[in-house]
């Protein structure tokens, strides 16, 4: 995420949470916060093409941003601050493809484990955190000041020594469903 995508991150945030960050907050975790990993997702037109001239005009077509991520990484811990797909591109993979990037990123920078709130009505993406094994560990109640609704704290630990086969599987099975880079 640079500083030109905020208006765009702004917009998807909006149709996304009833209380949603202001764009200054984008603004200070894209350049002032050392921790930060902000990731913008973007979408291209396929080409059915494999010659290297068809490559070509595929990466100049244009691009259209439809979701973002954000991670805190401190002393050992992830923390994923924010997550979200415009709700035209729901449905297709792609709220997973920001998923496995920030966890597969986590594992990277070594973290011991990765951590995050949910909203208790949001049944979706706990559904989406529990594929690659988040457990819910607290509660805080009456955590979102909009309604009062409680979050759920989910936790998911980097210790078990099976986890990086786990998620290289489902990173497999991610990568034959959308095709994407980094
Ligand atoms: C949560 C969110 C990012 C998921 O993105 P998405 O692109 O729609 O989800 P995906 O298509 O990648 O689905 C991945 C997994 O999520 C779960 N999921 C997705 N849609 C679901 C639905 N309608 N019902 C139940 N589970 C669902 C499934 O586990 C799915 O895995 P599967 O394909 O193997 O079944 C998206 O719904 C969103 O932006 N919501 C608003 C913002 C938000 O709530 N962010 C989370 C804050 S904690």
């Amino acid at each position: 995420m640079t500083l030109s995508d905020i208006p765009r991150v702004y917009e998807i945030d909006q149709l996304s949470f009833p209380v949603p960050w202001t764009p200054q907050s984008y603004g200070y975790e894209v350049k002032e916060n050392p921790n930060a990993y902000m990731t913008v997702l973007e979408t291209r037109p396929t080409l059915k093409s494999s010659t290297w001239i068809g490559r070509l005009f595929q990466r100049a077509l244009p691009s259209q941003m439809v979701g973002y991520s954000g991670l805190w990484v401190i002393a050992g811990e992830a923390h994923i601050s924010t997550i979200a797909v415009h709700p035209e591109w729901r449905g297709k993979s792609l709220g997973e493809v920001l998923l496995n990037d920030m966890i597969g990123q986590s594992l990277a920078l070594e973290s011991e484990y990765c951590v995050l709130e949910v909203r208790a009505s949001n049944l979706t993406a706990q559904k989406l955190y529990e594929k690659y094994k988040f457990e819910m560990v607290g509660r805080r109640r009456g955590y979102y000041k909009d309604n009062a609704e409680d979050a759920l704290l989910m936790h998911l630990s980097f210790s078990d020594p099976d986890y990086r086969r786990y998620f290289a599987d489902l990173s497999t099975q991610l990568a034959a469903k959308v095709s994407y880079t980094r």
